[in-house]
């Protein structure tokens, strides 16, 4: 490699595996139906950590130096970058809604559904990353020798 550090490489999967737990400990509120004061805190946390995770990706080198490593990878990196400002948007929708949400049957209805589909989101996307990080170092580093 390419210079990308492997410890950076590293914390980048460890904070993927904290947030994993963090994104379960969501969905599990919302699951047991949590009142709108406990969704919101899990929420003003999880966006907190999200922005400072995609943040450690975007100017750690993440992407570009996956890019750099392996230039088909561009689109798919375009793609990811953009989704960081989308999932946040989908949060900030949330926390929106949370005051809401338990108002009646059909409010707590779109929440739950919005939340869930945030929850798969969230995971598809780090899964992507991962698989792209696989993609462009190991095979790379592979066909290099
Ligand atoms: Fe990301
Ligand atoms: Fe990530």
């Amino acid at each position: 490699m390419t210079e990308v550090d492997q410890q950076y490489l590293e914390k980048i999967k460890d904070e993927h595996m904290a947030l994993g737990r963090k994104i379960s400990r969501f969905r599990r509120l919302v699951e047991s139906r949590a009142t709108p004061e406990e969704l919101q805190n899990a929420l003003i946390d999880l966006k907190a950590e999200l922005a400072e995770h995609f943040e450690l990706e975007e100017e750690g080198g993440y992407f570009s130096d996956a890019v750099e490593v392996a230039p088909r990878l561009k689109g798919q990196v375009d793609r990811l970058l953009a989704e960081h400002t989308e999932l946040l948007d989908i949060v900030g929708e949330l926390l929106v809604q949370s005051e809401t949400c338990q108002d009646d049957d059909e409010a707590w209805k779109k929440f739950h559904a919005h939340a869930i589909d945030f929850v798969k989101r969230q995971a598809g996307h780090e899964r992507a990353e991962n698989s792209m990080v696989q993609e462009a170092y190991e095979r790379d580093i592979g066909d290099k020798d």
